[in-house]
């Protein structure tokens, strides 16, 4: 295992990482087969994951991006979101699967849910690397979802502290 001294302990290795991101990547091309997904990427967390999933996503697809931030660089959600940057394309009518690194409060993603179902998608799903349920506060429910984590503060793989170590290829427990 790599040592770092910003980490408490390696959580998921860069080999656990790709072979979970390749068992949902077959999961999702097999339920979206014929149906043109949209897969919109929540920057800046989602990067690494994102472009991970997309090589093993054997489906023809869309792809598109929002730029959302409510953490402000500290390790709490601040419970308002921004909008740094919006989808390119309409998504009326569209199979949206959301991709983000993290669901943890789940605001942004109660934001972001209500915001595109105004727009008029056909369906949207959403996909996330990681899941803590332990700390939720909206209701929101990932379908596609790789490791559900406890309540630690976790970096690496696009997740920061403070605009860090999302260049990690591992995720990790951040030592505090
Ligand atoms: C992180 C993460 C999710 C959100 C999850 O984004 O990428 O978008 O927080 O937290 P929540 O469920 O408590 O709302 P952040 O605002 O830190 O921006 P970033 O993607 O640029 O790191």
């Amino acid at each position: 295992m790599p040592e770092n001294p910003v980490l408490e302990r390696v959580l998921f290795s860069e080999q656990q990482l790709a072979g979970r991101v390749a068992e949902l990547g077959r999961e999702i091309s097999a339920d979206y087969r014929g149906k043109l997904p949209l897969f919109v990427g929540i920057l800046r967390g989602c990067i690494l994951f994102y472009s991970d999933l997309m090589k093993n996503i054997s489906v023809d697809c869309n792809m598109d991006f929002m730029c959302l931030s409510s953490y402000a660089g500290g390790t709490a959600s601040t419970g308002q979101v921004r909008t740094m940057l919006d989808l390119r394309e309409s998504i009326k009518g569209r199979h949206v699967v959301i991709v983000e690194d993290i669901v943890d409060t789940g605001l942004t993603l109660e934001y972001l849910m209500g915001n595109l179902k105004n727009r008029g998608a056909a369906s949207i799903e959403i996909c996330c690397l990681l899941d803590k349920p332990c700390n939720r506060k909206a209701d929101v429910h990932p379908k596609y979802v790789g490791f559900t984590v406890e309540n630690e503060f976790v970096i690496g793989y696009g997740l920061d502290y403070n605009e860090l170590y999302r260049n990690l290829p591992y995720i990790g427990v951040f030592r505090k």
